[in-house]
């Protein structure tokens, strides 16, 4: 979410709007070719991606299931990239290591776009979430989120919550602690937004403006962590009594338990009618990228300029520094060496963001 300001979300939003009634959108890049690479399982965000692409006119090919990939091999995941690279103008790609994306788009020649990257970030669903939001409400200003569920690995719950934030809105972070947001992300919230913790959705359901539910990331954690956990509870009817009449209830999907499914009958549940901002932010996402983006020479012997910034070229600040997260990319990868940034002083490795002093 760091490459996108204010300013650039609101036109994100402009140009996805635009797409609903672009009859002419279905020439706009054929001739391309869009690549999908899902190293985890996925319905929605490949599939809309996939939709996306060829309602613009673009062909797609990709991978569903690393397992029938040459990840299955041993390949890594940056010479799957030099290799996809010379078959497609986009890579859109997910993947479980924290920094996949990022590691990528250092070594890639053609745009690489974050579908997630394992428990880090998932970007576009932000984008199409924040944009259903304020398509609904008519603005994002002086609104009051709650985000409940998995706030610890639920990456799309810290890419919104960093992008919510750029935009004012107040933020309640509803979970037990063991699904609470992690501190580093608390640390890059504080002074952007106003940020309160709840246990309970009935707590504060009265306050809000929309209601983001998620699913508990059991994949992401060890057996003992998720069966300490239990099953959480299920939003049902009774909660929304308390809930204003313009309550927007959203979920990024898959939904397990931790919404009734009586719910969906509620004019307020809006996690389906949404599915469509998806497909028409996406298009935007790639008109855009495409746009910007030169074919690469397919020319016998043609030799594609080396990355301007490789991951293994070592960075003054972060020679001997190991990422403590061990879902890293840089401990996951090959040969990657962790380079650090400034989040406000403080100091986080560059791919996956967890605080490095
Ligand atoms: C989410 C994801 O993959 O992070 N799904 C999605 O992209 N719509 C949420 C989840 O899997 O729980």
């Amino acid at each position: 979410m760091d490459a996108l300001g204010r300013d650039d979300m609101l036109d994100y939003f402009t140009r996805a709007e635009s797409f609903r009634s672009n009859t002419a959108a279905g020439q706009r890049h054929s001739g391309r070719t869009v690549a999908s690479l899902f190293y985890e399982p996925s319905t929605r965000t490949r599939l809309s991606f996939e939709s996306a692409a060829l309602r613009l006119g673009a062909q797609t090919l990709g991978f569903s299931d690393p397992a029938a990939s040459s990840a299955a091999k041993g390949e890594t995941l940056i010479d799957t990239i030099r290799t996809v690279e010379r078959y497609a103008d986009l890579i859109v790609l997910r993947h479980p290591a924290e920094g996949a994306a990022r590691l990528a788009a250092q070594v890639a020649s053609v745009p690489i776009v974050n579908a997630g990257d394992g428990g880090h970030e998932h970007p576009t669903q932000t984008l199409f979430d924040l944009y259903t939001i304020h398509r609904q409400r008519g603005s994002l200003d002086g609104l009051t989120l709650g985000l409940t569920g998995d706030l610890k690995y639920g990456r799309t719950v810290h890419s919104l919550a960093l992008a919510a934030a750029a935009f004012g809105v107040t933020l309640i972070f509803i979970a037990p602690e063991p699904l609470q947001v992690p501190a580093h992300l608390r640390g890059r919230l504080e002074g952007m937004a106003i940020v309160r913790t709840a246990a309970a959705v009935d707590e504060v359901i009265s306050e809000l403006d929309a209601l983001y539910v998620t699913r508990v990331q059991t994949e992401r954690m060890d057996p003992a962590e998720a069966a300490a956990l239990g099953t959480p509870r299920s939003l049902g009817p009774a909660d929304l009594r308390k809930a204003k009449d313009d309550l927007l209830v959203l979920h990024p999907l898959p939904r397990v338990t931790e919404i009734d499914p009586m719910v969906d009958e509620d004019p307020r549940a809006w996690y389906f009618e949404q599915l469509a901002d998806g497909v028409v932010m996406r298009m935007a996402i790639l008109d855009a990228l495409l746009a910007g983006a030169t074919p690469l020479p397919l020319g016998a012997g043609a030799k594609l300029p080396p990355p301007e910034d490789p991951p293994w070229r070592e960075s003054p600040d972060a020679s001997g520094v190991t990422c403590a997260n061990p879902k890293c990319v840089t401990r996951l990868e090959r040969g990657v060496m962790m380079r650090t940034i400034s989040h406000g002083g403080a100091r986080s490795c560059a791919y996956c963001d967890w605080c490095v002093e």
